[in-house]
């Protein structure tokens, strides 16, 4: 049986394409949502893209994550990882191993956005490759399913 893996993503991520293309690109939402599900076929996983602007939305997901039926995370918290104790508290108490992603570098970009209350317990951190930064949390997931480590 697939391994299920949830990809989700906070605010105006819905608005790729057209939002600030020269930091984002000119992807839009849904090639993001289609770039994960073709990573997912060729991975053997079924991927659920999920995307709100609403915080609580996101923190109940995050729970519903937790109470288990989802094998790994691919999380793109966008403006809240750099505010949101709360959307850090729900990722901390997953289970499933989670990879934050970005499709910018905020490292790169204003200081504002060099920290993450959400990064510190993910696995791993992936940013800064546009699409591809989905396209490689998803591989580094599929792998740690396969091999059983978290
Ligand atoms: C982002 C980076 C965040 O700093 C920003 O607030 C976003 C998008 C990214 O994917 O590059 O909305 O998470």
């Amino acid at each position: 049986m697939s391994r299920v893996v949830w990809v989700l993503n906070g605010p105006n991520l819905g608005r790729l394409g057209s939002r600030e293309p020269d930091v984002y690109g000119t992807a839009s939402y849904d090639d993001l949502v289609a770039a994960c599900k073709s990573a997912g076929e060729r991975l053997g996983l079924a991927v659920d893209v999920r995307q709100t602007d609403d915080e609580a939305t996101y923190v109940h997901w995050l729970h519903e994550a937790a109470d288990g039926g989802v094998d790994a995370l691919v999380l793109n918290p966008a403006a809240w990882t750099h505010t949101s104790v709360a959307v850090r508290d729900a990722a901390a108490a997953l289970a499933a191993p989670y990879v934050e992603v970005h499709l910018s570098n905020p490292l790169s970009r204003e200081e504002f956005r060099h920290v993450s209350y959400t990064a510190s317990h993910a696995t791993g951190v992936i940013a800064g490759f546009g699409l591809d930064s989905y396209r490689l949390a998803l591989h580094a997931l599929a792998d740690r399913l396969a091999t059983g480590s978290s």
